[in-house]
């Protein structure tokens, strides 16, 4: 469903943008806070972490996505689509997490616009069942790079479910080039002319979550097999000296500041 549908126009731009410093993923990742010695990183104090994971069906998950979100709304749909069906096929520890605790990703937390919850629950999905960014496992984090590039990249939204409450014509797509939620339903907004309260907007959202929901599941049942590759090529910190997405010129037009690079 991926790669095939992602927006070529807004890869070839990122690409143009950031240069010719195109990194593997593996060093992208390290340049940033390096990673974790197995050591340091701790589980809660009774469960073991990462949890375990049996290979889900990105279809169905995505369908419990959709319909969730009409309940908890875009980071916590995506999180309760994978989990709940965790609880039935393994059990604890899913059964102990208290599935409606991400509501507040809603509307980029709190309406804020800043992290769609559906990349938000789809990272923090990933980092509970492949485990923190040690030496040796750092997939959750690739896995999480990956899902930030392929949302702000694919023509969104990409998943149409079985029996949709919005007659399918009437969701625009759009490429939201960002992660943020402010941008990508922005960019909705203007294409299509309607407001957040439209049906459409919320209809188009439970469909972002769901098309997440879905890409999650596929890299996660990837990995679970053994042939996952990481595919993000993207670091920000470390080509560029701060933190942030790809398409500096889409905030700061033609007069991209330079940052401080001293280390002193
Ligand atoms: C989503 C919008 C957005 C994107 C994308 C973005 N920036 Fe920014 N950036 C801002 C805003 C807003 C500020 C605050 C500007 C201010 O205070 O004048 C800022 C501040 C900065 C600053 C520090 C303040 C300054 O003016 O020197 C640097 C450096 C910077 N950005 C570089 C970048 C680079 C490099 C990229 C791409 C990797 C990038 N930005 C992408 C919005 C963005």
């Amino acid at each position: 469903m991926a790669k095939d549908q992602l927006d070529t126009q807004g890869v070839s731009r990122r690409k143009m943008m950031i240069g010719t410093g195109i990194l593997a993923a593996g060093t992208a990742l390290s340049q940033f806070g390096g990673l974790l010695k197995p050591a340091q990183a701790k589980g809660g104090p009774t469960e073991k972490w990462p949890w375990p994971y049996v290979k889900l069906d990105p279809r169905t998950t995505a369908e419990i996505c959709y319909n969730e979100w009409y309940r908890v709304f875009c980071g916590c749909a995506v999180i309760n689509s994978v989990f709940s069906q965790l609880r039935k096929k393994v059990g604890e520890p899913y059964t102990s997490f208290p599935i409606d605790s991400f509501v507040f990703l809603e509307g980029g937390q709190m309406g804020w616009g800043t992290i769609c919850g559906s990349p938000a629950g789809a990272n923090i999905v990933a980092n509970t069942i492949i485990g923190p960014r040690i030496a040796g496992s750092p997939d959750g984090h690739h896995i999480s790079a990956d899902i930030m590039q392929w949302y702000s990249e694919a023509s969104m939204p990409v998943f149409t479910p079985k029996k949709p409450r919005i007659n399918p014509a009437k969701i625009v797509k759009t490429t939201s080039e960002s992660p943020l939620c402010h941008i990508s339903v922005g960019k909705w907004m203007k294409k299509s002319g309607l407001s957040l309260k439209s049906k459409e907007r919320k209809d188009r959202c439970a469909r972002v979550a769901a098309s997440t929901a879905y890409r999650l599941v596929e890299l996660l049942n990837t990995w679970h097999a053994g042939t996952y590759e990481p595919t993000s090529d993207f670091s920000a910190p470390s080509e560029h000296g701060i933190t942030g997405q790809f398409n500096c010129m889409d905030c700061h037009g033609d007069d991209v500041p330079e940052p401080p690079m001293s280390t002193s």
